[in-house]
């Protein structure tokens, strides 16, 4: 297991590329991509990293380099998936609502494409019929997932095919002779429970007899990640487990066998990030005392924009006497990283560390309010290199058209 970097670590980082900065430590990702594999060896699985949730080239290829395929949700993903050196058959286009140009556009570049809509599969099967296999986007009905923000499979999800309409799916995939090769359900993120996976199996088992050129099962991601302290991660092994008995069971009843797929993000990206900061102002009020930080929901929006919990350290001065603080950021609305939350006592200059925050980081980073986006730090083997540079005054100017209509 590599061992995490340390405070005295992260506080070098911080002062010497400066703050806020993002950081990954690689050695992190390579150990939960071996506890997948590890868990699911009895089972014919594949692994597509779900780039949404960090596309930093370099971390792209080193899951080229780990042998994972990956998972894309736009056209621009599938570019950087391809530029990092996958091979179109190695890349999965799961997107939603997307323009069929774009769908073409995927098809053009030879990489698996899941459809989520009866009219893209429509279109789809006017324009490619038997000619280019195609993956289909269900909506299985279950509600699942950490909160109802990040739950994506429940009936008023607008994700995927409803599952009632499968009889519609057949019609269109009888008519255009389509090759349908994969049925896909992701319902959600932060699930902790096994049992939410097999619910979902069971749910395409009732619909798989009228797909025959059906070879493989994609189960999503979702798999749920520590973020406090005494949290847990989903059981792999016991997911793992009994995946591999219900396909088992099925093989023997029906005769038919698929290769499994899953798209994990969160899993394996998550816990090799650190957001590092740097407080600003400490102001104490009747309410509680605010330690505000150098950024904002523009470049950390999981707490404000679904409730996300990021356990949070004060590493520039550890020993100090543990006191309550609510983490806040700079930007002109309210914008509360962490409400009451204990810490060493925290004072103006000191560095803080936001743990978890490789997933969904600085990908969701914006430049509200004219803010430059943070840095991004690769930790290898101990040694720490800059992935990405921090953005200067001009950056926000690049691509702005200066007209002299005045
Ligand atoms: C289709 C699909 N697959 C995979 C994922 C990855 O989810 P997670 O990061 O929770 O593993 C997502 C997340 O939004 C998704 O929408």
């Amino acid at each position: 297991m590599p061992e995490q970097p340390s405070h005295e670590y992260l506080l070098q980082l911080a002062q010497e590329f400066g703050t806020p900065l993002y950081v990954y430590h690689i050695e992190k990702i390579a150990e939960q991509y071996q506890k997948l594999k590890t868990a699911f060896q009895k089972s014919d699985v594949v692994f597509f990293y779900a780039c949404k949730a960090l596309t930093n080239v370099n971390i792209l290829k080193y899951f080229k380099f780990l042998g994972t395929n990956i998972d894309c949700s736009s056209i621009n993903e599938v570019k950087l998936a391809l530029y990092s050196g996958f091979q179109s058959s190695e890349i999965l286009y799961t997107a939603n609502g997307i323009s069929f140009s774009e769908i073409e556009e995927a098809q053009g570049l030879g990489v698996n494409i899941n459809i989520d809509s009866l009219s893209n599969l429509e279109k789809f099967g006017k324009r490619f019929g038997h000619s280019y296999p195609v993956g289909i986007r269900l909506r299985p009905d279950i509600m699942a997932g950490g909160n109802l923000k990040i739950s994506t499979g429940h009936n008023k999800s607008k994700f995927g095919i409803p599952v009632a309409q499968a009889g519609k799916i057949l019609e269109l995939v009888n008519r255009h002779d389509l090759v349908v090769r994969t049925l896909h359900i992701h319902t959600g993120s932060d699930i902790d429970d096994a049992e939410i996976f097999i619910k979902g199996i069971e749910v395409l088992f009732e619909i798989i007899p009228g797909f025959k050129d059906l070879q493989s099962i994609d189960l999503g991601g979702g798999f749920k990640v520590p973020y406090k302290m005494g949290d847990k991660e989903i059981d792999i092994q016991r997911l793992a487990e009994k995946i591999f008995e219900t396909f088992t069971n099925y093989e023997k009843t029906n005769g038919r066998q698929f290769r499994i797929w899953f798209e994990p993000g969160k899993f394996l990206v998550s816990q090799c990030g650190y957001f590092i900061t740097q407080v600003n102002v400490l102001k104490e009020t009747e309410a509680t005392t605010f330690a505000g930080v150098n950024s904002g929901f523009n470049h950390l929006i999981r707490p404000m924009f679904y409730d996300a919990y990021h356990h949070i350290e004060n590493i520039s001065n550890t020993g100090g006497e543990k006191r309550k603080y609510s983490v806040v950021g700079n930007i002109c609305e309210t914008d509360t990283f962490a409400w009451e939350r204990t810490l060493s006592e925290v004072r103006e200059g000191d560095y803080l560390v936001f743990h978890n925050a490789g997933a969904y980081g600085f990908e969701m980073s914006s430049n509200y309010n004219s803010r430059l986006k943070p840095a991004e730090v690769l930790i290898i083997d101990g040694k720490a290199q800059l992935i990405r540079k921090r953005e200067e005054f001009s950056d926000l100017l690049r691509n702005q058209v200066i007209t002299d209509f005045l």
